[in-house]
């Protein structure tokens, strides 16, 4: 696992932006994983800038989103094909039918979850994939207790991340309980995972995560036993980790060719 810490949520932001623009060069037709939430909305701003000023393209991508609420109407703000169309998705070059998405009103919630699964395998599978950190460190929508073997599935969501995400619904009604999510089995199949945390309120989180014993009570702890995972925090964010002036030297005496 490579920490990156860098100063500021922007510098972040650019960092990670940086590495989808190489993976996109390198392959067209890469497959993406994408988180919603607000983490990865600066990397989704500079995405789409880049795109307008013709630096990078997504007509031959394909993206597959981690998570979805239940029981929201289609074409809610706060649902995640909506917000992700919004933010990202809408404003570039992919063409329709490359953004996949959990069917939240699948009336079969076990095959839409499979088929889900049987997807992301058929495409060839996702090379990069995006991440934000719960502050009750879950990853996807997988709280804490979930499986590190589970599978895409139903999850029901905390008080606690139901609070956190209220902000988003201060208009718009109640965080929905239910929601659909890549499991933690199924989002370790990526082949790079990219986990984004900033400000000072997921510093215990991340400190879990990376350092903390792996464990279902940390959920995002599982990405200690994936082989390819780079975690771009802010200085808040990192300020609990105790290899903090460690993960600062290595990234400072990294060599120029290698990549993240
Ligand atoms: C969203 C997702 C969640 C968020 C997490 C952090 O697709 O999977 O795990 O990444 O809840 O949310 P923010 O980024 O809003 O702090």
């Amino acid at each position: 696992m490579e920490v990156v810490i860098l100063e500021t949520a922007e510098i972040g932001a650019r960092f990670v932006a940086d590495a989808v623009v190489r993976v996109l060069r390198r392959d067209p037709r890469a497959v993406l994983g994408l988180a919603t939430g607000s983490s990865p909305l600066l990397v989704y701003a500079e995405l789409v800038s880049r795109c307008k000023q013709g630096e990078v393209s997504f007509a031959g991508a394909t993206v597959f989103l981690l998570d979805e609420y239940v029981g929201l109407p289609v074409g809610h703000p706060q649902a995640y094909a909506t917000v992700i169309d919004t933010v990202l998705t809408g404003q570039v070059d992919l063409p329709a039918g490359a953004v996949h998405g959990l069917d939240p009103t699948a009336t079969d919630v076990p095959a839409e979850c499979s088929h889900y699964e049987e997807s992301i395998r058929s495409a060839g599978g996702i090379e990069l994939q995006l991440l934000g950190i719960g502050r009750d460190g879950h990853l996807g929508f997988n709280e804490p207790g979930s499986s590190l073997g589970s599978r895409t599935r139903l999850k029901t969501l905390t008080h606690r991340t139901r609070e956190d995400n209220a902000r988003f619904f201060d208009a718009g009604g109640e965080v929905p309980r239910h929601v659909l999510t890549q499991g933690l089995a199924t989002i370790s199949e990526a082949r790079h995972l990219v986990l984004l945390a900033s400000g000072g309120s997921k510093a215990d989180a991340v400190a879990a995560a990376v350092e903390g014993p792996v464990a279902a009570i940390c959920p995002a702890s599982v990405l200690q036993l994936h082989p390819h995972v780079t975690v771009v925090l802010d200085a808040p964010a990192a300020s609990k980790l105790r290899l903090h002036d460690y993960f600062r030297e290595t990234y400072a005496a990294k060599p120029a060719w290698q990549d993240i």
